[in-house]
């Protein structure tokens, strides 16, 4: 009895300890960001408040921020352009779930140059604080299962950075069905996933169901935040999430702006004629 009261003291105190450290990095982060915030927002841009930077990222390091904004961007305009499409040309692009706008910030030239940005997130504090700050770009809030605000074939680029992780596969089904609508026939489609860096820390359960080819996701009930997590097997995405789309690239643990993770460009195959017709009488 005494004995399981001492476990309970020594992991109640493990746990104070834990909590303890995890607020000291946090303030650390904070008392290291504030020259870089000071500068941000003296060049008219600033960083968006620690909660919402630790939301996306589970961070508040103003550095990663805006550093992994801007790889994510770079790779993006790199991506596209191997596939004959310059930014400069994508007509309109998607950035979906994107957050407190970390890749949005870098397109404010692309957006003067005439393309539009539209950036939609299931959070309306981060959309709200996008619309404040990015006012060179379209943001709307979507719900979790809804549509996007936007006309059939309207976007000649989406990009989803980490936000497919953290669905379960009915809703990543519905989204790559909504996103194929909004983008063009012969449109790109950008997404980072977990892959096998991932493999080794799940469950022995859960390692065979993805050694097996099926996506796993824990945290079902907490879809939509970073308590949710799907984990893809890269063989699983020509069955499975990619269906249907064109698989131009994948790149394992490339993203560079989303560590870690794979990240796939997809096209939108340009329907023939005859198949056209078949979509449409079967709608
Ligand atoms: C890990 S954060 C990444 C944010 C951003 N893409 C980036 O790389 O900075 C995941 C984002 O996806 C958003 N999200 C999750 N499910 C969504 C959905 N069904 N529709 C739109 N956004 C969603 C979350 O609100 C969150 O902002």
């Amino acid at each position: 009895m005494q004995g399981g009261e001492t476990g309970q003291r020594i992991e109640l105190a493990h746990r104070a300890r834990r909590r303890l450290q995890r607020v000291a990095e946090r303030t650390r982060q904070r008392i290291r960001g504030v020259p870089i915030r000071l500068a941000e927002r003296a060049s008219g841009l600033p960083v968006p408040p620690p909660r919402l930077l630790h939301a996306i990222g589970n961070s508040e390091d103003p550095t990663w921020f805006l550093q992994g904004g801007r790889w994510a961007a770079e790779d993006i305009r790199n991506a596209v352009g191997r596939h004959g499409m310059p930014m400069e040309e994508v007509g309109a692009l998607l950035d979906f779930g994107c957050g407190v706008g970390r890749v949005v910030r870098h397109w404010s030239r692309l957006a003067a140059s005439g393309v539009e940005i539209v950036g939609t997130d299931t959070n309306p504090a981060m959309i709200s604080w996008c619309r404040r700050h990015l006012g060179f770009s379209l943001f709307a809030v979507n719900s979790l299962d809804g549509r996007i605000d936007a006309p059939d074939a309207r976007f000649g680029l989406a990009y989803a950075l980490s936000v497919f992780t953290h669905m379960g596969e009915a809703r990543q089904r519905h989204w790559m069905t909504e996103l194929r609508r909004v983008l063009r026939p012969g449109g790109l489609l950008l997404i980072t996933l977990h892959g096998d860096a991932y493999r080794d820390g799940l469950s022995p359960v859960l390692r065979d169901q993805y050694d097996r080819g099926e996506m796993v996701v824990v945290g079902t009930d907490r879809e939509g935040s970073n308590d949710c997590a799907a984990f893809h097997p890269p063989g699983s995405l020509a069955t499975g999430l990619a269906e249907g789309w064109e698989i131009l690239e994948w790149h394992p643990q490339a993203a560079r702006g989303n560590p870690v993770q794979d990240v796939y460009l997809l096209r939108r195959p340009i329907e023939s004629g005859a198949e056209r017709l078949r979509t449409a009488m079967v709608g």
